[in-house]
This record gives structure tokens, sequence and C-alpha cells, in this order.
């Protein structure tokens, strides 16, 4: 079965198994390997793209259930690495690992998308399903702190 979708930017039809996770597709595919596999059951966040621009984890989503949506991933983003969050992140020197930060930005873009101004738990609460072994998490609040006043100032 054929399902097309448009991912960052690209239609693509899908002719695979209609249950292969997406995060199969995106990185054996298309080698888009920024999306990790952490836990493959919804429960760390590490594989989270955006579907038709909200957080998903694309391990327990299945390829057929995408059909005519809009797929981003970390490499689609932003043309340049330069979305208000990567520049956030490098300025905080977030990462230690690394391994979670592709679907801890996701996840905070899709917030930032619905709540520009998020106050301090509700960035603790959009971000509560995202695991860091590392422990970064104080780094990747400040970061969205500031990737917010950022995009206040570009609005005003
Ligand atoms: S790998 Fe998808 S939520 Fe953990
Ligand atoms: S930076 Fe290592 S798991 Fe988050």
């Amino acid at each position: 079965m054929t399902t097309s979708m448009t991912i960052n930017g690209k239609k693509h039809d899908v002719d695979v198994e209609g249950d292969m996770p997406l995060l199969w597709f995106l990185r054996d595919n298309l080698e888009f390997t920024g999306t990790k596999y952490g836990c493959g059951a919804g429960l760390c966040g590490a594989c989270t793209v955006h579907v038709d621009g909200v957080a998903t984890r694309s391990c327990i989503t299945p390829v057929a259930s995408l059909a005519g949506k809009k797929i981003t991933t970390i490499e689609g983003l932003s043309e340049n690495g330069d979305h208000p969050l990567q520049k956030a992140w490098l300025n905080n020197n977030v990462p230690q690992c690394g391994y979670c930060q592709a679907g801890q930005i996701m996840n905070a873009a899709s917030l930032l998308t619905t709540n520009p101004s998020p106050s301090s738990d509700e960035i603790d609460n959009a971000m509560q399903g995202n695991i860091c072994r590392c422990g970064t998490y104080q780094r990747i609040k400040k970061a969205i702190s500031d990737a917010a006043d950022e995009l206040a100032t570009e609005v005003s």
C-alpha cells in the first residue's frame, strides 16, 4: 500500500508495510537519523517529530496513519539550524551525550508554536515526558525560556 505524505517539505509516496513505525521509515529509508530510538514504546520522547506541527512519537506512529500529513524532523526544523531553539541550545551548551536532544528540541518547538511565551510550570508540564538520562533538564528549560524571549523580541 502506498501512503503519500510530505516530509521536511518534500512529497513522498511511501511504499512500505503500513504498520511500519514512522521512526523506522525516517531512519532506515530516508536516513534522517537525527530522530533517535530510545524506548520504542512511546515513553521517552527521543523519537519526537512533528505531524502537522504537533509533537508526535514516531516510534508508535504507523506509516499508514500519515496519509496527507506533513512530517517535520529535526533536519527540517530550520533551513540552517538557526531556529531560535537551536540557537538557544548552542548558547546554553545544553547537550551532554546528545542522544535525547533532537526529541527535546522538537517537543519544545511544538510547545512554542502553541504557546510562544510559556510559564515555568508550562515548560515543565510540556517537557516532562522527554527523558534525558544525562540530566540536562535545567539547561533545556533555560534554553526554551531564552528562545521564547527571542521570539517575543522578533514579534515586537
Ligand atoms: S523511542 Fe519513541 S518514545 Fe521512546
Ligand atoms: S543529553 Fe544524554 S540523554 Fe539527554
